[in-house]
């Protein structure tokens, strides 16, 4: 069984990205689904940077950041939804990338673990993709694959979150999806 992994970065519950985190996970043969909608990252910062000499130090070590690093690492393949805000991937995932310095210091094996695992990134953004393409590129040893979708190009206004009335963009996601996993 192909173990997936999907990881939706956005807090708005029931929104865009927390409908196509289930949507995947209704797909997927063996998922775990880990949607932000439900649960706080503690950002970087309000420590003194303890992890850099002990990693289990972090006095931030039981939040759900080293359980879905860890999930990824023992999983097959990985699908990332996220959303667009202000040009750039919403701060849910910047949080997710800086609280990864703990869990992987001190640890090359873990990275490479983890940067092997394919990954594919749903995107909903009607305007920028390059801040998208070079923010994922780090979370992989691959390039990005990243679907983009906009919810104008499917006359929905995606502050609605009713992306997924739109039988075309279903389409597309569900394409995206089975395309992926064949190629695994
Ligand atoms: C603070 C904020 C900023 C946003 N900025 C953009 C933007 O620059 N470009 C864009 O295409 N959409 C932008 N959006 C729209 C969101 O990407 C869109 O509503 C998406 O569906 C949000 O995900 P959700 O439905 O899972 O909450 C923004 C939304 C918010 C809340």
């Amino acid at each position: 069984m192909m173990k997936t992994v999907i990881v939706s970065f956005s807090s708005r519950a029931g929104g865009n990205c927390s409908q196509i985190g289930k949507l995947i996970a209704s797909l997927a043969q063996d998922p775990v689904l880990f949607d932000f909608s439900g649960f706080d990252l503690h950002p970087c910062g309000r420590c003194a940077a303890e992890c850099f000499t002990t990693r289990e130090n972090c006095p931030y070590f039981e939040d759900k950041e080293y359980e879905i690093l860890d999930a990824v690492i023992h999983s097959d393949l990985v699908y990332f939804v996220l959303p667009n805000y202000c040009d750039y991937p919403c701060a849910n995932f910047f949080i997710f990338n800086e609280r990864s310095q703990c869990f992987f210091q001190g640890r090359p094996d873990l990275l490479e673990a983890y940067l092997k695992v394919p990954k594919r990134s749903i995107v909903i953004s009607g305007t920028n993709q390059d801040h998208f393409i070079q923010a994922l590129a780090y979370q992989s040893d691959k390039e990005p694959d990243i679907l983009f979708l906009s919810a104008k190009e499917y006359r929905k206004n995606s502050i609605s979150g009713d992306l997924l009335t739109s039988e075309k963009a279903l389409e597309h996601i569900t394409q995206f999806i089975s395309r992926s996993a064949k190629k695994e």
